[in-house]
């Protein structure tokens, strides 16, 4: 029996008995998702397939042969085995510490210690249900940068989910920024304010000596590792990275099961949370034991562990998605007081899948407060606050062991075609623009995939390395991992995606590297791109290369990388938003 069939189970025994009063009644349709074969000849939530049945039946039998109280996952299986009772009163358990390894293990304090009784281990039925299945990003992962295909993963796996559609998803129903004229920044609404804490601690000082230091920050005039025409005010970032790397300190949460906790996963599209997940778990410098002591706080759960767990394929839903993470949102707030003190505020998660924010919505404080560092940053949903979350940028990594391989590419002089774009045709932007470019320009390399006949000579990164644009419409959802790759690749990144927060933007000046084109204006795709001068266009090619450094994993982190960037995001978000007296 094959990895489909135990995933199976799992999707089974982790699907709610009644739906939402929230998300019922609008599930007709969702947002794109990879829906691998295998699971949907199984979607159908009661039709258990035979030899999914016997797997059913062997894995309960080795569950209720082992107490209820030794095994944290016992709510998995709960769902359709046990009573509803059962389910509820077993239910906070699913989150208690993870046998993983963490390197945040926290003294608690004593009026927590009642909890040090619970489950510490995952057993082995458990680790049979809750083995991830093939993911499809794993599949192309063919250790070579150089490749025949477009590496549109996320795209190229979705064929099977294509008819729905964006604009009806049920998700949609939670709009609330309808109205705003996102390109405007005067017209947006209002920052909201975090939480006041509701006592304060060290850690507040800190930041409030942190943001006096800011705003006070020595004008830098020539840093040799900081090009300064990258940053807004590359004094003020140097300022925040500088007091970032002295006080610092993050506490992560142990509680949580593996494969949705504690598990990150190091390739595909989605590589950016699993790398941040990994870098930060293995940290010395940042990580602190004692909760009290910090700064900020980690969620550590993958967005795509998430999908991969507990999304039921055919289901149409993401509820349960949702109710996971609000449960164990109440879970960590019941246990520690950590979350109850800034009702949030201080906690935060790094979520690639292209649901990370719509799985937060079951929570208010964890939607409005937590500070969000999300790939889908698309400021039309009503999710993503500017100002408050932060923009993740999408990396897809093909050989997660030599991240750095085969980046490069050819000086601003060698690089013949003007513009250049292959890849499929999802979301509103990319049709139009094969309508309006494709084939019909010598100077327009645009394409839905690319013809065997010219990747027989030149394949689709030798394109990037030879391109002076290479332009990255928006795919179903705003982000793309075609902006850091053209980065990666030394081409000048032309983003067409409205209401996108550009990753970093609150560190970085991304016009000094990139062109953003409305999407209203992809018929004068060519004339825009013709009318930037010369000069400016070398400009920005020195700038991307510049800029690149910036967006490269490093299996060891080094100063001013990605990973210490959307740190410093992330800290920067929180030194902006503590209340000064
Ligand atoms: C950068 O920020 C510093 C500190 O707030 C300020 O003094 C300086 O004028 C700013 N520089 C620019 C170019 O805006
Ligand atoms: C935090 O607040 C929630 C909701 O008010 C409450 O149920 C929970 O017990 C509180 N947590 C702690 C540790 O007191
Ligand atoms: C950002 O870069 C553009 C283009 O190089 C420049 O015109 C603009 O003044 C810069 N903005 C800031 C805040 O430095």
């Amino acid at each position: 029996m094959g990895p489909g069939a135990n995933a199976s189970i799992h999707f089974h025994l982790h699907t709610p008995t009644s739906p939402s009063p929230i998300l019922s009644g609008a599930a007709a349709e969702m947002p794109h998702h990879p829906s691998p074969l295998p699971y949907k000849l199984l979607a159908r939530r009661r039709a258990v397939a035979a030899c999914a049945a016997v797997a059913v039946l062997a894995a309960a039998a080795l569950l209720l042969a082992t107490p209820a109280t030794d095994d944290p996952t016992r709510p998995y299986l709960a769902g359709s085995l046990l009573e509803k009772e059962l389910v509820e009163d077993a239910a906070s358990r699913r989150f208690v510490d993870a046998s993983s390894p963490s390197p945040a293990q926290p003294p608690l304090p004593s009026s927590l210690l009642l909890e040090n009784n619970l489950p510490s281990k995952v057993t082995a039925a458990t680790s049979m249900l809750l083995v991830p299945s093939p993911s499809p990003a794993e599949n192309l992962d063919d250790g070579s940068m150089e490749e025949t295909e477009p590496p549109d993963l996320k795209e190229n796996t979705h064929a099977e989910s294509a008819p729905f559609s964006k604009s009806s998803s049920p998700i949609r129903r939670f709009e609330i920024n309808k109205g705003h004229d996102m390109n405007d920044p005067a017209k947006l609404p209002p920052r909201p304010e975090a939480p006041v804490p509701l006592w304060s601690t060290a850690a507040d000082e800190e930041l409030i000596y942190a943001k006096k230091g800011i705003a006070n920050a020595p004008l830098v005039s020539n840093d040799p590792d900081l090009h300064a025409p990258l940053f807004q005010n590359v004094s003020v970032f140097r300022k925040s990275y500088e007091l970032m790397e002295r006080l610092l300190k993050v506490f992560i949460y142990h509680d949580g099961a593996k494969p949705i906790f504690h598990s990150p996963e190091l390739k595909g599209i989605y590589a950016s949370e699993g790398w941040f997940m990994k870098l930060m778990e293995g940290n010395q410098h940042f990580v602190v034991r004692d909760p009290n002591r910090a700064h900020l706080f980690y969620l550590p759960y993958s967005s795509r562990q998430l999908e991969h767990n507990l999304y039921v394929p055919g289901s149409n839903t993401i509820e349960p998605l949702s109710i996971f993470i609000k449960e164990y949102i109440d879970f960590i707030s019941a246990k520690f007081p950590y979350w109850n003190r800034t009702k949030g505020a201080d906690h935060f998660f790094v979520a690639c899948h292209d649901w990370g924010p719509y799985t937060t919505k079951l929570h208010d404080e964890l939607r409005k407060n937590t500070i969000k560092a999300l790939c889908n940053a698309d400021l039309s949903e009503g999710v993503f606050i500017h100002g408050r979350d932060v923009s993740l940028p999408e990396t897809f990594l093909r050989s997660p062991r030599r991240p750095l391989r085969g980046i490069g590419g050819k000086p601003a002089a060698d690089r013949s075609i003007l513009a250049f774009f292959a890849g499929q045709m999802h979301g509103r932007v990319r049709p139009v623009l094969l309508q309006y470019w494709g084939g019909k320009d010598a100077d327009m390399k645009i394409y839905d995939r690319l013809p065997h006949r010219i990747t027989r000579k030149m394949n689709y990164v030798q394109h990037m390395k030879s391109s002076k644009y290479c332009v990255c419409p928006m795919g179903y959802e705003v982000n793309s991992p075609r902006i850091v790759e053209a980065i990666y690749y030394e081409c000048v990144p032309v983003i067409i995606a409205d209401n996108f927060v550009l990753p970093f933007d609150d560190a970085l000046n991304w016009s000094a590297f990139s062109v953003v084109v409305p999407e209203k204006d992809v018929p004068k795709l060519k004339q825009i791109l013709l009318e930037i001068p010369e000069d400016r266009y070398m400009d920005m090619q020195l700038n991307v290369k510049q800029v690149q450094k910036h967006f490269l994993w490093h299996p060891n982190p080094i100063k001013y990388d990605i990973f210490h960037m959307i740190l410093h995001s992330v800290w920067s978000s929180r030194v902006n938003h503590i209340q000064m007296e």
